[in-house]
């Protein structure tokens, strides 16, 4: 064997290479006792949520003094410092937040986590998993093909529906979006996309940032009924058909963030079919519902979106961040995204798509949306359905729809209030009639300033009103009273301290 010798060396390189490799590091018995640190700091922190606010607002001097400083560098030794730093995080970032997994929680959307969740993160973080290449990935992105899959199952969704796990609702509709839009434009433009003055502010912004025409982006009203029918779609295709325009694709939303109704899913797949138009459906937050019975009743025609979002962190119970893309045909995802640079050669498995064989089911995720480098996100949702099984978790969805439907009966039974929009996949909406729009915000504002539970306003047809989101299982009928009770209580003292 040839002899290697020391090579020269500049004095900046040796001194470089005189830092010890294990400088970042520290021995697995204070990993272990700093690990069992975090534990205790979640397990307390869930454990006493009850008794602590929904939402606990902060004041910039406060939290600047606990978390902020000049940029720390000579700390010593790392283990000494790790554990008062996490202890600083616990009792000073953590609790000044919005607490979407408090069971008093019910402002725009929960977030209600469960422990399986949270576990099966923190696997995927400590092992550095990821999900990009199937030669530099293969077990996690495993998981998440298997976690697509259970999920198409569990909504309904016809096989070969295939998808991607993304960060939000947000990207993830931009994600379908920009697929729609490589299927559907014609000589690189783009057609005209049919959303809702109900679709969610991120659509428009999210379209808009990737260059979608602004004039070819139609927001149509949905007038009281808060939702798209098929009718007010057909009439602008035709409209813009009879002015040369190219409808292209239709935006329809199941569970509206306002009020949680569903545009006429099943009408709309008509009308696209007829005009060959790509049909996308938000269900970012309404989605899961179809894992129940009931759900999917009022879902009927979901399964017959070209392209489906959904956000298992709102309500299938998992930690931020997990959105999930589906789209019914195979390759979709691929044809708008696919790269082959050279440098990843080595590690492409090839798959174009076409099924969740792909080529043999050596799926590139990364060739499914804008994220190369992508963590193993499901590896939480995974260990969820097997925990609990896809039964518990479309129970504790039933019991959101349940909770909102008692809500609507509360504010029924209250003869100050009346209700705005009844109970639909877990929101419903009410307000006080003899208040104005300043009493329902100040009402709103105050009950979550109280940190008894946190609630949100919104306006409908022009007027502000009080919206209750109760998709978190561990919401108890008195969680409800107490809030409704107090709602009405607020609005009631409003009008009296407004009287001359
Ligand atoms: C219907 C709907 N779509 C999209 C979004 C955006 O999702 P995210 O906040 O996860 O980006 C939301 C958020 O509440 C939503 O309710």
């Amino acid at each position: 064997m040839r002899e290697t010798c020391a090579p020269d060396l500049d004095e900046g390189t040796r001194r470089s290479l005189d830092v010890p490799p294990d400088l970042l590091d520290l021995p697995p018995d204070e990993m272990r006792r700093l690990g069992h640190l975090v534990v205790d700091l979640v397990v307390d922190h869930l454990a006493g949520m009850r008794e602590r606010p929904a939402l606990l607002a902060g004041d910039p001097a406060t939290l600047r003094a606990g978390l902020g400083g000049p940029l720390p560098r000579d700390t010593g030794h790392p283990a000494g410092g790790l554990a008062a730093g996490l202890r600083t995080l616990a009792a000073t970032a953590v609790p000044h937040q919005q607490h979407g997994d408090h069971p008093r929680y019910f402002a725009r959307v929960p977030g209600p986590s469960s422990f399986a969740g949270v576990l099966g993160e923190w696997l995927a973080t400590g092992t550095q998993s990821i999900a990009s290449s199937w030669g530099g990935g293969a077990g996690p992105t495993t998981v998440e093909l298997v976690v697509v899959e259970w999920l198409r199952e569990a909504l309904g969704l016809p096989p070969g529906t295939e998808g991607v796990l993304q960060s939000g609702g947000s990207t993830a509709n931009v994600t379908a979006l920009l697929a729609a839009r490589h299927r559907t434009s014609r000589d690189g433009t783009t057609g005209v996309v049919y959303l809702s003055d109900q679709t969610h502010s991120s659509i428009a912004r999210g379209l808009l940032s990737t260059g979608w025409a602004p004039d070819d982006v139609r927001v149509l009203p949905t007038g009281d009924r808060y939702a798209l029918t098929a009718d007010a779609v057909r009439r602008a295709v035709l409209a813009d058909l009879a002015v040369g325009r190219r409808p292209a694709v239709v935006v329809a939303t199941a569970g509206t963030t306002n009020t949680g109704r569903v545009d006429d899913l099943d009408g709309l797949a008509d009308l696209c079919a007829e005009h060959g138009l790509w049909l996308h459906v938000d269900g970012a937050y309404g989605g899961p519902a179809a894992v129940t019975p009931r759900g999917r009743q009022v879902l009927a025609g979901l399964d017959r979106a070209d392209s489906l979002v959904i956000d298992p962190h709102k309500w299938l119970f998992q930690p931020y961040d997990l959105a999930c893309v589906l789209v019914r045909r195979p390759g979709a995802l691929e044809a708008a995204f696919a790269m082959h640079p050279e440098y990843l050669a080595d590690v492409q498995g090839g798959g174009q798509g076409g099924g969740q064989g792909g080529d043999q089911g050596r799926v590139d995720l990364h060739n499914r949306s804008l994220e190369l480098t992508r963590r193993g996100r499901a590896f939480k949702l995974w260990l969820t359905f097997r925990t609990y099984g896809a039964d518990r978790v479309a129970a504790a969805v039933d019991r959101g729809i349940g909770l909102a439907e008692y809500a609507q009966a509360l504010v029924e039974a209250d003869p100050a209030l009346e209700v705005v929009t009844g109970a639909s996949l877990g929101v419903v909406t009410f307000a006080a009639p003899a208040r104005d729009d300043d009493a329902h915000r100040r009402a709103a504002a105050a009950l979550t300033a109280s940190g008894w539970a946190a609630v949100s306003s919104t306006v409908l047809g022009g007027r502000t009103v009080l919206r209750l989101c109760t998709i978190n299982p561990r919401t108890t009928t008195a969680d409800l009273d107490g809030t409704v009770g107090r709602l009405s209580a607020l609005l009631a003292a409003d009008d009296r301290a407004a009287r001359p």
